[in-house]
Protein backbone atom coordinates (compact mmCIF):
# COMPACT_ATOMS: atom_id res chain seq x y z
CA UNK A 1 0.00 0.00 0.00
CA UNK A 2 1.30 3.89 -1.09
CA UNK A 3 0.59 6.56 1.19
CA UNK A 4 -2.10 7.59 -0.97
CA UNK A 5 -3.76 4.57 -0.82
CA UNK A 6 -3.45 4.78 2.86
CA UNK A 7 -5.10 8.15 2.78
CA UNK A 8 -7.86 7.08 0.90
CA UNK A 9 -8.33 3.85 3.16
CA UNK A 10 -8.10 5.78 6.96
CA UNK A 11 -11.21 6.34 8.81
CA UNK A 12 -11.51 7.26 12.67
CA UNK A 13 -12.45 3.73 14.21
CA UNK A 14 -13.55 4.56 17.48
CA UNK A 15 -14.05 0.73 18.65
CA UNK A 16 -11.39 -1.77 19.23
CA UNK A 17 -10.31 -5.12 19.67
CA UNK A 18 -8.83 -6.04 22.96
CA UNK A 19 -5.85 -7.72 21.18
CA UNK A 20 -1.98 -6.49 21.45
CA UNK A 21 -0.03 -5.10 18.64
CA UNK A 22 1.97 -7.84 17.39
CA UNK A 23 5.79 -7.47 18.29
CA UNK A 24 7.17 -6.55 14.67
CA UNK A 25 4.35 -4.26 13.85
CA UNK A 26 5.18 -2.50 16.98
CA UNK A 27 8.81 -2.28 16.25
CA UNK A 28 8.24 -1.33 12.49
CA UNK A 29 5.99 1.13 13.96
CA UNK A 30 9.03 2.78 16.60
CA UNK A 31 11.54 2.87 13.64
CA UNK A 32 9.12 5.45 11.89
CA UNK A 33 8.59 7.29 14.75
CA UNK A 34 12.45 7.28 15.61
CA UNK A 35 13.00 8.69 12.12
CA UNK A 36 10.21 10.99 12.19
CA UNK A 37 11.51 12.55 15.35
CA UNK A 38 14.71 13.46 13.59
CA UNK A 39 13.20 14.93 11.55
CA UNK A 40 10.65 17.19 12.81
CA UNK A 41 12.65 17.88 16.50
CA UNK A 42 9.60 16.59 18.10
CA UNK A 43 8.98 13.88 21.16
CA UNK A 44 6.39 11.59 19.51
CA UNK A 45 6.48 8.36 21.73
CA UNK A 46 4.24 4.87 21.41
CA UNK A 47 2.32 4.20 24.42
CA UNK A 48 1.25 0.50 24.79
CA UNK A 49 -1.05 -1.57 27.16
CA UNK A 50 -2.45 1.70 28.98
CA UNK A 51 -5.72 1.72 28.99
CA UNK A 52 -6.83 4.60 31.78
CA UNK A 53 -6.79 6.97 28.89
CA UNK A 54 -9.24 5.76 27.48
CA UNK A 55 -11.07 4.99 30.55
CA UNK A 56 -13.83 7.94 30.15
CA UNK A 57 -17.41 6.45 30.96
CA UNK A 58 -19.37 9.69 31.06
CA UNK A 59 -18.48 10.51 27.69
CA UNK A 60 -21.52 10.47 25.49
CA UNK A 61 -19.50 11.51 22.30
CA UNK A 62 -16.04 10.31 21.01
CA UNK A 63 -15.84 7.87 23.96
CA UNK A 64 -12.90 5.30 22.02
CA UNK A 65 -14.14 1.87 23.03
CA UNK A 66 -11.26 -0.84 24.06
CA UNK A 67 -8.00 0.83 22.75
CA UNK A 68 -5.05 0.19 24.54
CA UNK A 69 -2.27 1.59 22.56
CA UNK A 70 -1.23 5.35 21.67
CA UNK A 71 0.98 7.47 19.99
CA UNK A 72 1.41 10.74 22.01
CA UNK A 73 2.39 14.25 20.18
CA UNK A 74 5.13 15.85 22.25
CA UNK A 75 7.41 18.44 21.01
CA UNK A 76 8.80 21.69 22.02
CA UNK A 77 6.62 24.31 23.40
CA UNK A 78 6.84 26.70 20.31
CA UNK A 79 4.72 28.65 17.72
CA UNK A 80 5.09 25.88 15.60
CA UNK A 81 4.35 22.97 17.71
CA UNK A 82 0.54 22.74 16.83
CA UNK A 83 0.76 22.64 12.99
CA UNK A 84 3.76 20.60 13.31
CA UNK A 85 2.13 17.61 15.61
CA UNK A 86 -0.28 17.44 13.33
CA UNK A 87 1.72 17.46 9.72
CA UNK A 88 4.23 14.81 11.63
CA UNK A 89 1.60 13.03 13.51
CA UNK A 90 -0.37 12.26 10.15
CA UNK A 91 2.94 10.87 8.63
CA UNK A 92 3.18 8.04 11.38
CA UNK A 93 -0.44 7.87 10.85
CA UNK A 94 -0.53 6.67 7.51
CA UNK A 95 2.70 4.36 8.06
CA UNK A 96 0.31 2.59 11.20
CA UNK A 97 -2.53 1.96 8.53
CA UNK A 98 -0.20 0.62 5.81
CA UNK A 99 0.98 -1.70 8.75
CA UNK A 100 -3.18 -2.66 9.33
CA UNK A 101 -3.64 -0.71 12.34
CA UNK A 102 -6.83 1.81 12.80
CA UNK A 103 -6.50 5.40 14.39
CA UNK A 104 -8.62 8.27 15.30
CA UNK A 105 -7.08 11.12 16.35
CA UNK A 106 -8.26 12.48 19.89
CA UNK A 107 -7.63 16.55 21.23
CA UNK A 108 -9.98 16.02 23.68
CA UNK A 109 -11.97 13.10 24.66
CA UNK A 110 -9.50 10.94 26.81
CA UNK A 111 -7.67 11.56 29.60
CA UNK A 112 -4.19 13.05 29.55
CA UNK A 113 -1.68 10.46 31.19
CA UNK A 114 1.95 12.15 31.66
CA UNK A 115 2.79 9.86 33.83
CA UNK A 116 3.30 7.59 31.08
CA UNK A 117 5.19 9.49 29.11
CA UNK A 118 8.78 11.44 29.40
CA UNK A 119 8.10 15.59 28.60
CA UNK A 120 11.47 16.75 28.39
CA UNK A 121 11.72 20.65 29.98
CA UNK A 122 10.34 22.82 27.56
CA UNK A 123 8.29 20.52 25.98
CA UNK A 124 4.00 19.93 26.00
CA UNK A 125 1.90 17.09 25.44
CA UNK A 126 -0.90 18.04 23.27
CA UNK A 127 -3.00 15.41 22.03
CA UNK A 128 -2.64 11.63 20.91
CA UNK A 129 -3.59 9.07 18.25
CA UNK A 130 -5.30 5.59 19.05
CA UNK A 131 -4.01 2.92 17.36
CA UNK A 132 -4.69 -0.97 17.26
CA UNK A 133 -7.14 -3.47 15.32
CA UNK A 134 -9.89 -1.97 14.54
CA UNK A 135 -13.63 -3.40 15.20
CA UNK A 136 -14.51 -1.83 11.77
CA UNK A 137 -12.85 0.34 9.22
CA UNK A 138 -14.75 3.46 10.08
CA UNK A 139 -16.71 5.55 7.83
CA UNK A 140 -15.67 8.20 4.95
CA UNK A 141 -16.33 12.31 6.52
CA UNK A 142 -19.10 14.43 5.05
CA UNK A 143 -16.56 16.77 3.48
CA UNK A 144 -16.22 20.19 1.80
CA UNK A 145 -16.09 20.80 -2.32
CA UNK A 146 -13.20 21.00 -4.05
CA UNK A 147 -14.30 24.90 -4.82
CA UNK A 148 -14.16 25.74 -1.30
CA UNK A 149 -11.05 24.83 -0.59
CA UNK A 150 -8.86 25.34 -3.83
CA UNK A 151 -8.09 28.88 -4.77
CA UNK A 152 -6.46 30.01 -8.15
CA UNK A 153 -6.61 33.07 -9.74
CA UNK A 154 -5.23 31.04 -13.55
CA UNK A 155 -6.35 27.68 -14.43
CA UNK A 156 -5.71 25.00 -11.72
CA UNK A 157 -2.85 22.41 -12.48
CA UNK A 158 -4.01 18.57 -12.18
CA UNK A 159 -1.27 18.49 -9.30
CA UNK A 160 -2.85 21.53 -7.66
CA UNK A 161 -6.11 19.32 -8.09
CA UNK A 162 -5.02 16.33 -6.90
CA UNK A 163 -3.58 18.18 -3.65
CA UNK A 164 -6.74 19.35 -2.85
CA UNK A 165 -8.39 15.82 -3.13
CA UNK A 166 -5.98 14.36 -0.98
CA UNK A 167 -6.43 17.23 1.65
CA UNK A 168 -9.98 16.59 1.91
CA UNK A 169 -9.85 13.32 2.81
CA UNK A 170 -7.94 14.05 5.95
CA UNK A 171 -9.12 14.26 9.53
CA UNK A 172 -9.99 17.48 11.01
CA UNK A 173 -10.99 17.71 14.33
CA UNK A 174 -15.48 17.72 14.84
CA UNK A 175 -14.44 17.14 10.59
CA UNK A 176 -14.04 21.23 10.17
CA UNK A 177 -12.05 20.94 7.48
CA UNK A 178 -11.24 24.72 7.95
CA UNK A 179 -8.46 24.60 5.35
CA UNK A 180 -7.87 26.34 2.13
CA UNK A 181 -4.75 26.18 -0.40
CA UNK A 182 -4.00 29.43 -2.70
CA UNK A 183 -2.27 29.49 -5.50
CA UNK A 184 0.76 32.04 -6.75
CA UNK A 185 2.73 32.03 -9.94
CA UNK A 186 1.69 28.71 -11.07
CA UNK A 187 3.84 26.57 -8.71
CA UNK A 188 3.85 28.27 -5.38
CA UNK A 189 0.91 27.30 -2.38
CA UNK A 190 -0.71 28.86 0.50
CA UNK A 191 -2.17 26.77 3.31
CA UNK A 192 -4.66 29.14 5.42
CA UNK A 193 -6.63 27.97 8.49
CA UNK A 194 -9.41 29.85 9.60
CA UNK A 195 -9.53 30.85 14.08
CA UNK A 196 -10.95 27.39 15.36
CA UNK A 197 -10.50 24.11 17.88
CA UNK A 198 -7.12 22.51 16.95
CA UNK A 199 -7.41 24.22 13.55
CA UNK A 200 -3.49 24.49 13.32
CA UNK A 201 -3.00 20.85 13.84
CA UNK A 202 -5.57 20.29 11.48
CA UNK A 203 -4.10 22.19 9.23
CA UNK A 204 -0.94 20.04 9.55
CA UNK A 205 -2.67 17.10 8.61
CA UNK A 206 -3.78 18.72 5.19
CA UNK A 207 -0.26 19.75 4.30
CA UNK A 208 0.90 16.74 4.75
CA UNK A 209 -2.01 15.24 2.88
CA UNK A 210 -1.65 17.94 0.16
CA UNK A 211 1.95 16.68 -0.93
CA UNK A 212 1.04 13.60 -0.86
CA UNK A 213 -1.80 13.79 -3.05
CA UNK A 214 -0.06 17.05 -5.43
CA UNK A 215 3.64 15.38 -5.53
CA UNK A 216 6.25 17.42 -3.47
CA UNK A 217 8.08 18.36 -6.64
CA UNK A 218 5.56 19.86 -8.76
CA UNK A 219 5.16 23.40 -5.99
CA UNK A 220 6.90 25.07 -2.68
CA UNK A 221 4.81 26.48 0.17
CA UNK A 222 4.67 29.61 0.70
C1 LIG B 1 -6.87 17.44 15.82
C2 LIG B 1 -7.99 16.42 15.92
C3 LIG B 1 -8.63 16.19 17.14
C4 LIG B 1 -9.64 15.23 17.24
N1 LIG B 1 -10.21 14.98 18.48
C5 LIG B 1 -11.14 14.01 18.58
C6 LIG B 1 -11.67 13.67 19.87
O1 LIG B 1 -11.33 14.25 20.90
N2 LIG B 1 -12.58 12.65 19.94
C7 LIG B 1 -12.99 11.96 18.83
O2 LIG B 1 -13.80 11.04 18.96
N3 LIG B 1 -12.51 12.27 17.58
C8 LIG B 1 -11.59 13.26 17.45
N4 LIG B 1 -11.06 13.55 16.20
C9 LIG B 1 -11.50 12.80 15.01
C10 LIG B 1 -12.44 13.62 14.12
O3 LIG B 1 -13.71 13.68 14.71
C11 LIG B 1 -12.48 12.97 12.71
O4 LIG B 1 -11.21 13.02 12.14
C12 LIG B 1 -13.47 13.68 11.79
O5 LIG B 1 -14.79 13.55 12.26
C13 LIG B 1 -13.38 13.15 10.36
O6 LIG B 1 -13.65 11.77 10.29
P1 LIG B 1 -12.58 10.74 9.75
O7 LIG B 1 -11.33 10.88 10.58
O8 LIG B 1 -13.23 9.40 9.89
O9 LIG B 1 -12.30 11.08 8.31
C14 LIG B 1 -10.06 14.52 16.09
C15 LIG B 1 -9.43 14.78 14.85
C16 LIG B 1 -8.41 15.70 14.77
C17 LIG B 1 -7.70 15.90 13.46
Amino acid sequence: MDTLEAIKKRHSVREYEDKPINADTVQKLQDVIDVVNKESGLHIQLVLDEPEAFNEEHLSYGRIHGAKNYIALIGPDDQELEEKCGFYGEKVLLEAVKLGLSTCWVGSTYKKMASVVDIKEGERFLLIIAIGYGQNEGEPHNSKTLDATLIAEEEMPDWFVKGGEAALLAPTAMNQQKFQFILHESNKVEAKTYRAYFCKTDLGIAKYHFEIGAGKENFEWV
